[in-house]
């Protein structure tokens, strides 16, 4: 794994966002893996900046997204399809076709993750996959358990995932229980994957994620195993691996 440290979120976002228009230039019909969250906010903003200034062409830009809640319309503002119209399909010019989410209002749930998985594999390779992490580990809604699931499956989130989550509710309660996510081995897929991280809070878990053991413990360790990993964290979330290790300064 790659990781480079920046000095805060904004720098962080801004080094993030020359990989993603590198990419989206070099190949303008790239296939990028998108996340939610608070993380790659900033990113999605930069990026959007480039597309005002007549940097970018999204047109033929295609997307999948890590998960969808379970439950929440497209039209719930707390709907990931919701969050990336508004923080980033809705601000260029990428045909909305081109973007694709688990449908978390889906009867059937299991079958909407089997669907899914095939959607991906018909669209190609994801060229880059953007990942935050979790205070517990979890990339996508991949929660620390006894394995590592393979594919796209729904889960139960976590106690801690959900009070982390709150904060985007009006209370605890109307957080929703169960997602669907890409699992483990749909990420690892991928040709490259962007991992951010921003804040003293994560410092540990990204320590961990780098330097622990492999386990679905703490399942982004998985990522040890992938050829090409680019962690992009600021000097907060850097910290525990600056004391402990002699990591890139
Ligand atoms: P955050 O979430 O970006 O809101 O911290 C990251 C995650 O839970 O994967």
């Amino acid at each position: 794994m790659q990781l480079i440290i920046a000095k805060d979120y904004g720098e962080m976002c801004a080094k993030a966002a020359r990989l993603f228009a590198a990419e989206i230039t070099l190949k303008p019909d790239c296939l990028l893996g998108l996340a939610t969250g608070s993380t790659p906010v900033g990113l999605y903003d930069a990026l959007i900046g480039k597309f005002a200034e007549g940097e970018l062409d999204f047109s033929q830009v295609r997307t999948v997204n890590l998960d969808e809640y379970a439950g929440l319309p497209g039209s719930h503002p707390q709907s990931y399809r919701y969050f990336m119209d508004h923080h980033l399909f809705d601000w260029v010019n990428i045909d909305k076709r081109n973007t694709y989410l688990p449908d978390g209002t889906a009867v059937d749930s299991e079958a909407e993750c089997a669907r899914y998985e095939r959607q991906i594999e018909a669209l190609g390779q994801v060229d880059i996959q953007l990942l935050g992490i979790g205070l517990n580990g979890h990339i996508g809604f991949n929660e620390p358990g006894d394995s590592f699931p393979a594919a796209t499956h729904v889960t139960d989130l976590a106690p801690s995932t959900i009070r982390a989550n709150a904060r985007f509710f009006r209370s605890i309660d109307e957080v929703p229980t169960r997602a669907l996510t890409m699992g483990i081995g749909t990420i690892l897929k991928a040709k490259k994957i962007v991992l951010l991280t921003n804040g003293a809070a994560k410092a540990e878990t990204l320590y961990q994620m780098m330097y622990g053991p492999v386990t679905p413990q703490l399942p982004a360790s998985i990522l040890q195993f992938h050829p090409d990993v680019v962690v992009f964290a600021d000097e907060e979330a850097a910290s525990v691996i600056r004391e402990r290790t002699s990591a890139d300064r």
